[in-house]
């Protein structure tokens, strides 16, 4: 259910928390809270080739900014098809987010097509040197995963034995801290050659995992419930949407143990908030 009734909340947590002075980056009092974003999906190619994409990617981040999110996660397929061009063209347009941004690597991504020693390597050049990793956000643990198969170009779910074995120590160590995950396939249901994700099921549930953000499927927002997490699922923000979905953002906000969420159609300033935590049965 869209939570109207915690749009009054959210109008005062945002007010009471997420005031940001002029000039500065963020003011903080207690209670803290955070706001971020997701996009996705972006598939931007070489300069000029696909303008409309690009001006589309433009737009989310200039109605991004006038939010001043805390920080932007993009959960994959940055590029459409990896090349230097294309990453050059992706980085320079991302470099108008007035935030710190936090990239998850996607099937599209990957130029390991014709050698699977060059893995990665056009994103470790452009974007981050590492595919997986975490980082620690106040009271919150977030964790990023890479689980695209090498060389499958056409998008198959893989998380290897030793990703899995970094995790579980990588989990082991989050204490009290609220965990977020992000992957680029969704480790729920069987769409597009996502499967064998049971290996990961089975470790997320020993651990407090608050949510696991995903994209890959272009389609209509999806918040699943299952073994106590939420799995959440985002659709295309600058290329092609599908299943009737529409280009666009989530934005998320969190607070002590209130998580809300909302997916925001490009254009459209309008935010519909539903409530995560507490869970409203
Ligand atoms: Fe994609």
């Amino acid at each position: 259910m869209w939570g109207s009734r915690c749009a009054l909340c959210l109008l005062c947590l945002m007010m009471v928390c997420c005031d940001r002075p002029s000039g500065g980056r963020k003011s903080r009092s207690a209670p803290s809270c955070l706001l971020w974003v997701q996009i996705s999906d972006t598939h931007i190619v070489q300069k000029g080739e696909d303008v409309e994409r690009e001006n589309w990617l433009k737009e989310a981040i200039t109605e991004i900014n006038r939010l001043r999110p805390d920080f932007v996660v993009v959960t994959g397929d940055l590029v459409e098809l990896p090349s230097d061009e294309a990453y050059q063209n992706y980085v320079t347009i991302m470099s108008e987010l007035d935030a710190p941004l936090y990239s998850v690597i996607g099937n599209h991504d990957d130029n390991s097509a014709a050698n699977p020693a060059d893995y990665a390597d056009l994103y470790r050049k452009y974007v981050d040197r590492s595919t997986y990793y975490s980082f620690d956000w106040r009271e919150y643990h977030l964790v990023v995963l890479d689980s695209v198969a090498p060389g499958k170009h056409s998008g198959t779910f893989h998380v290897p034995e030793d990703q899995l074995d970094w995790l579980k120590k990588d989990l082991s160590k989050a204490g009290d801290k609220k965990i977020l995950m992000f992957s680029h396939h969704p480790p729920t249901g069987e769409r597009f050659d996502v499967h064998d994700y049971d290996d990961l099921r089975d470790i997320m549930k020993d651990y407090n995992v608050k949510a696991l953000y995903s994209a890959h499927l272009h389609g209509k927002p999806l918040e699943e419930f299952i073994d106590n997490t939420y799995f959440i699922n985002t659709g295309a923000t600058s290329s092609f949407p599908l299943d009737g979905s529409e280009l666009g953002y989530r934005v998320n906000l969190m607070s002590g143990d209130w998580m809300w969420s909302a997916c925001v159609k490009l254009g459209e300033s309008a935010i519909q908030w539903k409530q995560l935590y507490p869970r409203e049965e």
